[in-house]
């Protein structure tokens, strides 16, 4: 066969989404739609107002506030250098020279990091280049050949310290796909100078985020949160119970079925790392008897051992002393006010000694809301309060807290149980024979659209019985019928579709007649 058969019998690649990523289709998209404009109308209701956010940040805002040794900074994140490629990323000892003048270049241009450590990389590979120049010219052709061997050992001497000097070049900065919201908005809020505005200042945010989790239902590496974070005024405990109970007003909307909120207190930087000290110590005596996340924890953190589901190392955790019996006098007041507050607000609660969440920034109020029908990923929503994240990326002293839902898994339960169907169909499918009649319908479709009724206008003419069953398959609730006889006699025939019934109408009474049905 020759090369150009092959490549005509070869088959075309097929693309499908990466792993943990999906489309999101109708008529799935208008719950979607439905969940967000109710967020939004309800966080309008509560003062908030809608911050937009970019995908990608320093990986470095996410190390800070998120934190270290967390999960999702040491294993989920989706890290890259924003290099230009003019710069590769190691340097080919034919083109040294190239890549040097390329990198003098970009950062005169401010393309890589216009830092003074990057400024003495490039000066110090740029007096390496000389000596390599010069150890390359004294190679002789065939360099492998046994008489040049000095030659051959100072010119391998020489570009190995060239590539070590290369690597010491930034070519751009590290960056990372959001994993998660609440430390952008905190940078945003420093950037734009919000401490100016009056406090507290109320953002919401929607949209995806990312890490690299082990995909299963309810989880998946491109997610997407609708979050709220109110930052900065005070850190009275009325406002940690406002904001669940507008997140429990958002789901109450919706009508999400078996909504459990979880809360706790894990105290702040006075009390927690006394009680962390002692529940170290607890652990340390009963190591053995943990699985190896748990025993590792002990040393890295503590507190997330609360946090394993492991079945063997239930019973060792009820035993273990809880944190709300270690809260200094400020944060267990603190704590009682916001139950206090969760109570006059209608809001029920489940107290959860356990809960402490898988970020560091938190302090104080922490909680979770669960839903029916997601088994083991069911936590809807997270949030806690963060005193002090602000401060820790540059900021001024800041009080602050939030909450992210988890819109994927809020749709699934919606789905699950009942809740997730949203009405798709067309209303109006215009059924129309004749070039005449074709005028007609393409106003009647521009009419009946601009007085908001979704209409199906077909393009070309088909037999009426045929548009009929065209109507029946995308779900249309009328047929609007145009032929001759009903251009000429000003007369236009609807069918409802559910009853098989038909009536004629005027124009103006066929708008009215629809609008009165759409009220109904
Ligand atoms: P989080 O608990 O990491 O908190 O995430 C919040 C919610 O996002 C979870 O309860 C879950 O519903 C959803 N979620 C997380 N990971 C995935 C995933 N891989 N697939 C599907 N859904 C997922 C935060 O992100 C904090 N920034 C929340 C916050 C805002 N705290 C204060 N302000």
């Amino acid at each position: 066969m020759s090369e150009g058969a092959a490549k005509k019998e070869e088959k075309p690649r097929k693309f499908q989404a990466i792993r943990g990523t999906r489309d999101l289709l109708p008529p799935e998209t208008a719950l979607w739609n439905h969940v967000e404009q109710t967020a939004h109308q309800v966080f309008g209701t509560f003062g908030f107002g809608e911050i937009r956010l970019p995908i990608f940040e320093p990986t470095e805002l996410f190390a800070r506030a998120v934190g270290g040794e967390t999960d999702i900074v040491s294993k989920e994140m989706y890290t890259f250098t924003d290099g230009p490629s003019s710069i590769p990323e190691k340097p080919d000892p034919h083109a040294l020279g190239e890549y040097l003048r390329a990198a003098d270049e970009e950062f005169g241009k401010g393309e890589i990091p216009n830092t003074s450590a990057n400024r003495l990389a490039i000066d110090q590979l740029k007096a390496k280049f000389e000596e390599f120049r010069q150890a390359s010219m004294k190679m002789p052709l065939g360099a492998f050949v046994v008489e040049s061997e000095e030659a051959f050992d100072k010119y391998q001497k020489e570009w190995n310290e060239a590539t070590v000097l290369a690597s010491r070049i930034s070519r751009g900065n590290v960056l990372t796909l959001r994993p998660e919201a609440t430390a952008s908005v905190c940078r945003a809020y420093i950037e734009h100078g919000m401490q100016q505005l009056p406090q507290p200042v109320k953002l919401y945010y929607m949209g995806p985020m990312f890490r690299r989790e082990r995909p299963q239902k309810g989880r998946y590496r491109q997610f997407y949160q609708i979050g709220a974070e109110v930052l900065g005024g005070s850190d009275a405990p009325a406002i940690d119970a406002e904001v669940i109970e507008m997140v429990m007003t958002v789901f109450d909307r919706l009508e999400l079925q078996g909504v459990q909120l979880d809360i706790n207190s894990i105290g702040d930087k006075n009390c927690r790392p006394k009680y962390v000290e002692l529940l170290r110590a607890e652990l340390l005596k009963v190591k053995d008897k943990l699985g190896p996340d748990s025993q590792r924890r002990i040393e890295t953190n503590p507190l997330r051992v609360l946090d394993s589901k492991l079945e063997s190392e239930q019973g060792i955790i009820a035993k273990l002393p809880r944190i709300a019996d270690h809260l200094c006098e400020e944060c267990a007041a603190h704590y009682a006010a916001v139950k206090h507050q969760l109570e006059m607000r209608g809001v029920i609660y489940r107290e959860n000694w356990r809960l402490v969440r898988g970020l560091d920034y938190y302090m104080r109020t922490t909680f979770e809301i669960t839903a029916k029908g997601l088994g083991s990923q069911n936590a809807v929503c997270g949030g806690g309060r963060y005193d002090g994240l602000v401060e820790l990326l540059g900021g001024p002293p800041t009080k602050g807290i939030g909450f992210a839902i988890g819109e994927d898994r809020l749709i699934l339960s919606l789905q699950e149980s009942g809740k997730g169907e949203v009405a798709t169909g067309r209303d109006v499918y215009i059924a129309w024979m004749g070039e005449r009649a074709h005028a007609t319908a393409i106003r009647a479709a521009k009419d009946l659209r601009k007085a908001g009724f979704s209409v199906e206008l077909p393009p070309v003419e088909q037999k009426f019985g045929k548009a009929l069953g065209q109507a029946d398959k995308l779900g249309a609730k009328y047929a609007l019928i145009l032929g001759d006889n009903e251009v000429s006699e000003g007369l236009w025939t609807l069918k409802t579709l559910a009853d098989g019934s038909q009536a004629k109408y005027t124009e103006p009474d066929l708008l009215e007649y629809l609008h009165k049905q759409k009220a109904r």
